[in-house]
């Protein structure tokens, strides 16, 4: 599975050394009807752990919420604190009480954005997985 160039970024800061990385995946929940929606998984967001809290996570989500409201075909998901991801973008753990994961994920930290396109998913399980065409 190849990464989205567009929504994937490594981040320098102002003396050029890496900071931190975000890179997006084109994924799909395969539903238990059937059907597979297409979504776009955030992850990883990781930055230098000598550079955390300096604002650079921040950054980096900001940046991809700009380009994915312009540019995403599909809702976005993610693992990650809803106390973070929540608080600043908008992710929420209210779509997926349903989806599976291929590992041991904890619910709460399963996370959608944009819950309106994703809202028909509250009621359909499904597994994550790749998109078959994607
Ligand atoms: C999670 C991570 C990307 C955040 O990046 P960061 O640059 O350290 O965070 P920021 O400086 O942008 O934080 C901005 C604000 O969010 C808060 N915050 C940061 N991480 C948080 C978390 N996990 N939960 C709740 N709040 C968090 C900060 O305290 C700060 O709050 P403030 O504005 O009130 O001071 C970074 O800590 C990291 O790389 N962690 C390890 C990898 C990881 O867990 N990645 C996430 C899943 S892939």
């Amino acid at each position: 599975m190849r990464w989205l160039p567009e929504l994937s970024y490594a981040l320098l800061d102002d003396a050029d050394e890496f900071v931190g990385l975000l890179q997006s995946w084109p994924v799909a929940l395969h539903r238990d009807d059937g059907a597979q929606t297409p979504l776009i998984m955030v992850g990883p967001v990781a930055v230098m752990p000598e550079r955390q809290g300096e604002g650079f996570g921040k950054l980096l989500m900001d940046r991809l919420i700009l380009d994915a409201d312009a540019l995403a075909d599909a809702p976005l998901m993610m693992i990650g604190d809803p106390e973070y991801y929540g608080r600043f973008w908008g992710f929420s753990a209210d779509a997926t009480a349903l989806w599976r994961a291929p590992g041991p994920v904890e619910q709460r930290r399963l996370l959608a954005r944009d819950v309106p396109r994703a809202a028909t998913l509250e009621t359909i399980g499904g597994r994550l997985g790749p998109r078959q065409n994607p």
